[in-house]
């Protein structure tokens, strides 16, 4: 199938392109590079022996899109583009809502007009908000979010489902991603966050590589087996086989399907910063500070609707996740910079 990425220059869409093209799919990015580097496209290129077709696209730019549509005939996009950070969100709510929900209406607006009426869209976990079932399975009633963030992506399942009843041509797949680590086995391709990281791993690279003094592990006295807050981590290279899986959802034309993408396993911030330890034999100092607000104690899901509807499930495990990012980081210390 020919597809579409937008956001694809970024931390997810850069692996999954990876796993489509080993898949036989074609695909196309888009990306404005707001959060992401050409060099990533490079070095993806570097890994399957050929250039990606590029569009320096802003998703709001409804000219700009048309003329990325006129120039291919997609059969399916997937649909990266948007800002994630949970706390720049609380910031500046109404650029995350500007972009995460007009982007999204303008590239709905641009596929239906070419006939492209298939999506798989990045959602996430947290549009559960503390999940009122564990593990969490995908009838688990949506929660309240707290931040604009992760409202826009519960906002955005919402508009996409009322987009596909009225108009059964569409096909939707909504997949809601757990906590993406790991890097490219190569460490050629990895997270690449600017200035200081808010997520976990890449804050543990860092400070395994010597950038930042210690870990500041957020809160150890939640309801947890050691305190800290649980997670259900899954290998970025996973999550983009997982979207290639997902076109056989719009294959199949199941109208809208939601999945959880986890391994249903859950780990708490010590037995990653242990395990990270562990296979690489690096020093990841740490000091327990308070908890961060907005943050729930345990949050990991139940995968097994992707594996019967998809045949997918994670290969890697939290040993592997801790390889490949150690790997990434230690040989790109910068990240993208050259
Ligand atoms: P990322 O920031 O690395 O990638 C997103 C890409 O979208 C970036 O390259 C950015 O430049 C681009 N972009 C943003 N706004 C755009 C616009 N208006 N027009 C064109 N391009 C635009 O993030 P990621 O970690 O790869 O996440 C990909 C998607 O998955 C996002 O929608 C994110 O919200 C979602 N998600 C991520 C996580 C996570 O922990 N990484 C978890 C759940 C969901
Ligand atoms: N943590 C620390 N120290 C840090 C960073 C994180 O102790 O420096 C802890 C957090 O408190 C939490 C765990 O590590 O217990 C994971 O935190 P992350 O920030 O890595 O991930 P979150 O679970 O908070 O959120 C991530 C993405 C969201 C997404 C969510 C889906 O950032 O965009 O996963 O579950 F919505």
């Amino acid at each position: 199938m020919k597809i579409l990425l937008t956001g694809g220059a970024g931390f997810i869409g850069s692996h999954t392109l990876i796993e489509l093209d080993k898949a036989g799919h074609e695909a196309v990015v888009l990306d404005n590079l707001y959060n992401s580097s050409p060099l990533a496209l490079k070095r993806a290129a570097e890994i399957i022996g050929k250039e990606v077709p590029f569009y320096q696209v802003d998703i709001r730019d409804r000219e700009g899109l048309t003329k990325v549509f006129e120039a291919h005939q997609f059969d399916a996009c997937i649909h990266f583009a948007g800002l994630k950070a949970v706390g720049e969100s609380v910031e500046k709510p109404l650029e995350y809502y500007e972009n995460n929900l007009n982007g999204t209406f303008v590239l709905l607006d641009v596929m239906r007009k070419h006939g492209c009426k298939n999506i798989i869209f990045s959602s996430s976990a947290t549009v559960y908000g503390d999940p009122e079932i564990i593990p969490i399975t995908e009838e688990c009633p949506k929660g309240i979010c707290t931040n604009p963030y992760g409202k826009t992506k519960s906002m955005l399942e919402d508009v996409l489902i009322d987009v596909q009843k009225a108009d059964p041509e569409w096909n939707v797949v909504v997949l809601r991603y757990f906590n993406p680590i790991g890097a490219h086995p190569s460490g050629k391709l990895g997270d690449n966050p600017n200035g200081i990281p808010n997520n976990l791993m890449p804050y543990i690279t860092q400070v395994a590589v010597g950038k930042r003094k210690e870990l500041g592990v957020f809160g150890a006295d939640y309801d947890t087996h050691d305190g800290t807050g649980v997670r259900d981590y899954i290998h970025v290279v996973d999550l983009g086989r997982a979207h290639v899986a997902s076109l056989k959802a719009i294959e199949q034309k199941k109208g809208v399907a939601i999945y959880n993408i986890g391994t249903g396993t859950g780990y708490s911030v010590l037995d990653v910063v242990k395990a990270f330890v562990r296979v690489n034999g690096v020093d990841v100092p740490y000091v327990i500070k308070p908890r961060r607000s907005g943050d729930v104690a345990v949050n990991y899901c139940n995968p097994a609707k992707a594996k019967m509807e998809l045949g997918w499930e994670a290969q890697y495990g939290i040993e592997d996740m801790c390889r490949d990012s150690w790997n990434w980081q230690k040989q790109n210390p910068n990240g993208f910079e050259e």
